[in-house]
Parts: structure tokens; sequence; C-alpha cells
């Protein structure tokens, strides 16, 4: 099965919540958030008052990506207001272990983040704690890049691992997925898809994330 987690970071930031529910109504399964803290990245978006509403105002699945230096200050921020699962990228500065043993211990999932840089195989110590692995195919920051295709020998990587190891971890793919690429990472091995622009610039958005549900 394959679900699909629209990035509000391509969404019309001046109707945030209203968004968020329209493409949950269109039948997104989780809410894609985008936190940035201006170091990781040369980007800032959101904060955890966003999750805090979305939290009140939906029931959705809030899946929140941290890319930020300081995970460890920053995750509690966004496990206070009631994120479901935290993604944290292990090019980050921070103790790994300890990150994870703090979402274990507060019953929230946990996933790492690789940028395009750094190869599957610096997941692998991690990957039997983790819910999910997130394969960026664009470099954070910014939403509608190009998607990176030399980044599906990595995702196809991971999935022989996970399933070598009879793990069930999910494989998200991040940036440029549109109608075009998520065939080929889908059939990489990747099961949740993120879609920013592609979702949030359609006219029939439903018709946009069945065509994603349909490559599982
Ligand atoms: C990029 C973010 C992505 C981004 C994806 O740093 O992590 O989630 O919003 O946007 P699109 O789908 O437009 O590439
Ligand atoms: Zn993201």
């Amino acid at each position: 099965m394959i679900l699909v987690s629209p990035s509000l970071l391509g969404c019309n930031y001046g109707k945030l919540t209203a968004e968020a529910k329209d493409v949950l109504h269109c039948g997104a399964d989780m809410l894609h958030i985008d936190i940035m803290d201006g170091h990781f990245v040369p980007n800032l978006s959101f904060g955890p008052g966003l999750v805090g509403t979305l939290r009140k105002e939906t029931d959705a699945f809030l899946d929140v990506h941290l890319m930020v230096s300081d995970p460890a200050f920053v995750a509690p921020l966004f496990v206070k207001e009631g994120a479901d699962l935290i993604t944290f990228h292990i090019e980050s500065d921070c103790d790994v272990t300890q990150v994870l043993d703090y979402l274990d211990a507060q019953g929230v999932k946990a996933a790492i983040s690789l940028k395009p840089g750094t190869p599957a195989q610096a997941v692998f110590p991690y990957l039997d704690r983790l819910y999910m692995v997130l394969v960026m195919t664009v470099e954070p920051g910014f939403g509608g890049q190009k998607f990176m295709s030399d980044m599906l020998p990595k995702i196809k990587e991971l999935r022989t691992e996970i399933e070598r190891r009879g793990l069930k971890t999910h494989i998200q793919v991040d940036g440029g997925v549109d109608a075009d690429t998520a065939g080929s990472c889908v059939n990489a091995g990747a099961d949740i898809l993120v879609a920013g622009s592609y979702v949030f610039k359609q006219t029939d958005r439903s018709q946009a994330i069945d065509l994603l549900h349909s490559l599982g």
C-alpha cells in the first residue's frame, strides 16, 4: 500500500489549515510538515505552533520533517504539540541514539532522513529501531526542485536491507515527487510519497492523490 503525505510547504500559507483539511478530504494519509532552522538548511519555515493548531483542528497523522542542526533540542518542541512521527537528519549535529531513545520514551514514531550525498549504509546501524527512512530526492531546504533520479539505487539498497532483516520499515521519498517520478520511486521500494508542489498545484487534488495511491 502506498501512503501519500502532502508537504504543506507547497500550500497557500494564507489559508494553511484549510489547505491541510482540503488534502485530507482529498485522500491524503498524513500531513508532511517541513521544519527548517536557517542553519541546517538556508531557509526558515514553520514552528511548533502550526503542529499544535493542526493537532487541534484535524485528526491527521502529523509527519514532521526536521531539517535542523539540533534535533535533540527541537524534537521535544514538536512532540509536545502532538507530532505523530518525527524525522531528523543523520547529518545533523546530534547523538542519534539519544534522540531515538527520547522518541521511544515519548511513544512517538521515529525516522531518519538522508541527504542526497549520504549513503544508505549510514542508517543501517539504526534500521531496526525506525518506523521509516526518508530518502531526500532533492537537497533539503526548498520545495519545487527537480527530482534526482540518481537516488533510486539508494532506495533499492535500503529496501533490500529492510527485507533481508525481515523488517517492516517504511521508505519515504521527498523532493520533486510527481506523476512522472513517483512510479520509479515505488518500483525502487518507496511506500510513502511526499509531494508538495505537485499536489497543491492541482485543481483536482483528489485525482492527483488517487494517482499516487494507484502506483502501489
Ligand atoms: C524540501 C522539503 C520537501 C518539499 C517537497 O526540503 O523537505 O518536503 O516541501 O516539495 P516538492 O514536492 O515541491 O519538491
Ligand atoms: Zn520534507
